[in-house]
């Protein structure tokens, strides 16, 4: 009953004022899905717009995505952030060829086994590519199932949101229900303004046109720091990079070599310093530029190689250090 009442509430906001024009909700495939979710695990819809069209453009299918290296897929994620998820895409794909003949599984159980794929996400794929009611998750609808069935003073564990997710997701159409909760979290019931006024759920929210306070905002003062001293070598206009093995962040890019790798610091001169925000920590950058008469390739275990700055558009790069790259570039060869 009470099911029915507030998935038909959501489902029927959904067609009038769901985000119908987002690409990945166009030609509903679970590929498509599944791409697109696993983008949006932490990342805004905003910034993964043009990146889900790029790589759709790119690998429109699973057909077409079987003989993708990882490094191809790590080139068209370059810039979103969280590379792990790339990765686990790669290894997705190489398991969907090789188990289950190259067609997305269909079970709950199947889905949730692949890599990076939660509760969450596979409840995503289950409901909207499958038509399979299941239950989400995510933060907006944590928040959504807080505030209609609490005011507040009763803060629900995990498990208990699980069960209120569930208890409200058996629509008659999974598909638009999932869609429109994420849709009402988003845009309406936001963290700090939610505009009750137009929510299809207020007449029985426990928290209607209640002033509510966000629990947590971390400040970015409270981040730790992590210190990275890169080195920028060039030589005719090149420069050398060096593919990251052996950290996590940003594991499978191409990078600058640590100042440190190298003895000597003589003719280095520090030539930029930036700040990058990373989800948890800042990490504080730091540039040496070292000009070298002849491209060279160090002899150790890294992979190297020597780049012209009007290439980095091919190259799987993180983006603060191809932001350093093209400002060198900038500065110095036009
Ligand atoms: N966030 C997570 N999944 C989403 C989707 N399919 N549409 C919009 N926002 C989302």
């Amino acid at each position: 009953m009470v099911a029915n009442s507030f998935s038909k509430k959501v489902t029927n906001w959904y067609e009038s004022h769901g985000r119908h024009d987002l690409q990945w909700r166009k030609a509903i495939t679970p590929y498509r899905i599944w791409i697109s979710e696993i983008m949006l695990q932490q990342t805004q819809v905003v910034t993964v717009k043009p990146y889900f069209k790029k790589f759709i453009k790119r690998y429109p299918t699973l057909k077409s995505i079987r003989d993708a290296s990882e490094d191809e897929i790590l080139t068209l994620w370059s810039g979103l952030g969280f590379y792990k998820r790339a990765r686990n895409i790669f290894q997705t794909k190489e398991i969907i060829h090789s188990e289950y003949k190259g067609r997305f599984p269909k079970t709950f159980d199947e889905i949730i086994k692949l890599p990076g794929i939660g509760r969450s996400t596979a409840g995503a794929i289950m409901s909207i590519a499958h038509r399979i009611p299941t239950p989400i998750l995510d933060g907006n609808v944590k928040r959504i199932l807080q505030r209609y069935f609490s005011d507040n003073k009763n803060i629900f564990s995990e498990k208990e949101l699980w069960n209120l997710s569930l208890s409200v997701s058996d629509a008659a159409n999974s598909n638009l229900y999932t869609q429109g909760i994420m849709d009402i979290g988003a845009t309406v019931c936001s963290i700090h303004n939610p505009e009750c006024y137009r929510c299809p759920l207020s007449t029985n929210c426990s928290s209607a046109f209640l002033k509510i306070k966000a629990i947590k905002n971390k400040k970015v003062t409270d981040l730790k720091s992590i210190k990275m001293e890169l080195s920028l070598f060039e030589a005719d206009q090149e420069i050398l990079l060096r593919k990251i093995d052996d950290q996590e962040i940003w594991r499978g890019l191409w990078s600058l070599p640590y100042t440190n790798e190298y003895s000597s610091k003589s003719r280095a001169n520090k030539i930029q310093q930036i700040n990058h925000r990373l989800s948890h920590r800042i990490l504080e950058i730091e540039i040496n530029l070292k000009k070298v008469s002849k491209k060279f390739i160090p002899k150790n275990n890294f992979q190297y190689q020597w780049v012209k700055v009007g290439d980095v558009d091919n190259i799987a790069l993180p983006k603060p250090i191809e932001k350093i790259i093209r400002n060198h570039g900038k500065e110095n060869f036009l």
